[in-house]
């Protein structure tokens, strides 16, 4: 008798061979409904676009049709809901070359796009240094942790409207990190995958420098609407910014890169603040933008104020007077208006 019972009895036959159990064990039948002659469920996937799902949905339509006969099969592949599940964006914050601002940017534009009334969150992937919680002045924060579903779960700090996490909670801030490759990556998803985000316009990441596993994982894993390339007007950096402008645009990951920051692009003084000094040139960011064949979002001059705000845990975007405000406020609608058009 076609009824949800023995349906879902006879969808036990049908095994899910890389959890090596059947769909109905895993949970991955969800919403059925069976009425007359007709049965209806959503199919609950890692990846809703994987094509190897249709091998499933129609063995699952053939075990069904073997036992029921001809009655009509509606099977609806949906999206597993995670911790990210209510993030619309991830956008990386990265560069090839350490200590060029990629912390200081990804600070500063995840207020500037908290301003734009958008709901923020800033993960620190920089496992081996991180930074969130000496920017934000939250270092002597631990997240709460509880248990959900049988699993450990963590919230995010927030602080200014934002959500953070850092691994920079977990560990003295004092001691070096020394991990293994696979144990960073571990570290990652569980500051990505363990922690209740919410509802967020924008999970900002904070990348560590270079072209590794961290890198690597973030890009393959999880689905990143975008990358900001910070980089620095001398010419020494641009092969660097070159390198990981190159692994985010390649074939297997295909990340869209938002464009280009030049952060120190040019030097200000305090007493004369409509003074601009172009110490490496003043196009040089833009020919790096154009070499990369992507728009240059912002300049952010060199001001010793950007790195005391950073050191005292109050970002400078926080200031609404500030000039940089003005460039980082540029920025986020640059990349608002990028995901919108
Ligand atoms: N525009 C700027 N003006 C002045 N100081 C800056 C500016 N941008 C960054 N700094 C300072 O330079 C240092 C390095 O910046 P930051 O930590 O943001 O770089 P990073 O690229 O994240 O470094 P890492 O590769 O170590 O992660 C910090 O002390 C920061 O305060
Ligand atoms: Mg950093």
């Amino acid at each position: 008798m076609l009824n949800k019972e023995n349906v879902l009895e006879v969808l036990k036959d049908v095994i899910y061979f890389p959890k090596g159990d059947n769909i109905v064990a895993l949970n991955m039948v969800d919403n059925l409904m069976v009425k007359d002659d007709a049965i209806r469920f959503d199919l609950v996937m890692e990846h809703a676009n994987d094509p190897k799902n249709d091998i499933l949905v129609n063995g699952a339509k053939r075990t069904l049709t073997e036992v029921f006969g001809e009655v009509n099969i509606e099977i609806k592949v949906v999206e597993e809901k995670t911790a990210l599940s209510k993030v619309k964006h991830i956008i990386a914050v990265a560069s090839g070359k350490g200590g060029v601002g990629k912390s200081t940017v990804a600070a500063n534009l995840a207020i500037a796009l908290a301003r734009a009334n958008q709901r923020v969150g800033l993960i620190d992937a920089d496992i081996y240094g991180p930074s969130v919680p000496m920017m934000f002045g939250t270092e002597n924060e631990r997240p709460a942790a509880f248990e959900k579903d049988g699993k450990a779960v963590m919230m995010p700090i927030e602080k200014y409207g934002i959500k953070l996490l850092s691994i920079g909670y977990f560990v003295d801030a004092n001691r070096p990190l020394i991990w293994r490759g696979p144990m960073a990556t571990s570290a990652l998803n569980q500051l990505m995958n363990d922690t209740l985000w919410g509802e967020l316009d924008w999970m900002v990441v904070d990348m560590p420098p270079g072209t590794g596993d961290i890198q690597l994982t973030l890009a393959q894993q999880y689905n990143v609407s975008g990358a900001v390339i910070v980089t620095t007007p001398q010419k020494v950096a641009f092969a660097d910014v070159l390198r990981a402008a190159m692994m985010f645009k390649e074939e297997a990951l295909q990340i869209p890169i938002y464009g280009l920051v030049e952060n120190m692009a040019y030097f200000t003084p305090s007493d004369m603040p409509d003074k601009k000094y172009y110490i490496f040139g003043k196009e040089t960011g833009k020919g790096f933008a154009d070499q990369l064949g992507v728009p240059l979002l912002g300049q952010i001059p060199i001001t010793e104020k950007i790195a005391e705000c950073g050191d005292a845990g109050t970002p400078l975007a926080l200031d609404a007077d500030s000039p940089v405000t003005k460039a980082f406020d540029k920025i986020a609608q640059a990349i608002i208006n990028k995901d919108n058009g």
